[in-house]
């Protein structure tokens, strides 16, 4: 029903999102991952659908439903979000990073379960950067329009400025997590050029209508 109501901001436009976390084995039965639910990408990908944009969705693992008009690649690892994310940017004008990526993964996955020993010597893990996707899309000589977002656990207002910079995207939200993993609302703070601005507190998908409106704006006035 709502999005009936949805004003049709981004017809035309090809978005694409990532969404969920990523999963990095560390062998056959175990992993790192963490507690991103997936619901702000999703809601994301459903008020971009329902903006009238085609929408493409990379989610990590997460039991959410497809949203309606939404073409959904899953992927399990870091490195897998990249090569899908790389598939579809030469055809993107909007690039939403939503999803929390894991930032490292372990050297070496073992083909085989790690047994405990009788020794009872626990494994030495060793762990390695995985490539920072938003980054890496946000500096192609020819971005889309790139949105970031971050959760930190304080100076919201240092970090967020920041991490925009160094990331080199024009919009970046940014949130005091982790209180919006899982939950249904969120409360976020918009980074860009101009500043800072806080948004009261809504639920996921209202604040996806608003997102959806906040970046169309931003995009008609860069084109
Ligand atoms: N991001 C990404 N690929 C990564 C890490 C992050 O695309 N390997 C994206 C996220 O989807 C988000 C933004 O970058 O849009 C910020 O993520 P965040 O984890 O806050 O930033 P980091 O640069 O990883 O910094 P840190 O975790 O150390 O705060
Ligand atoms: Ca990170």
């Amino acid at each position: 029903m709502v999005g009936f109501f949805q004003p049709k901001l981004l017809t035309g436009k090809r978005v694409l999102i990532t969404a969920g976390p990523t999963y990095e084995p560390i062998d056959p039965v175990r992993g790192l991952t963490n507690r991103s639910s997936g619901k702000m990408g999703f809601a994301l990908a459903r008020a971009a659908a329902q903006s009238g944009a085609q929408v493409h969705l990379v989610a990590g693992p997460t039991p959410l439903a497809t949203p309606a008009d939404v073409i959904r690649h899953d992927v399990q690892t870091a490195q897998q979000m990249l090569d899908a994310v790389l598939a579809k940017i030469a055809e993107t004008d909007i690039f939403i990073a939503v999803a929390a990526v894991s930032d490292w993964r372990v050297d070496q996955t073992s083909a085989e379960k790690i047994k405990k020993n009788s020794e009872f010597v626990a494994p030495h893990l060793t762990f390695v950067e995985n490539p920072d996707i938003l980054q890496q899309v946000a500096h192609l000589p020819k971005p889309p329009f790139c949105v970031g977002f971050a959760a930190e656990s304080n100076e919201l207002e240092k970090h967020g400025q920041e991490k925009r910079i160094r990331k080199n995207v024009p919009l970046l939200v940014g949130n005091l997590g982790p209180k919006a993993f899982g939950c249904e609302d969120n409360e976020v703070t918009l980074f860009d050029a101009k500043g800072v601005t806080p948004l009261p507190r809504m639920d996921k998908q209202m604040l996806a209508r608003t997102l959806i409106a906040e970046i169309a704006q931003r995009l008609a006035l860069t084109n």
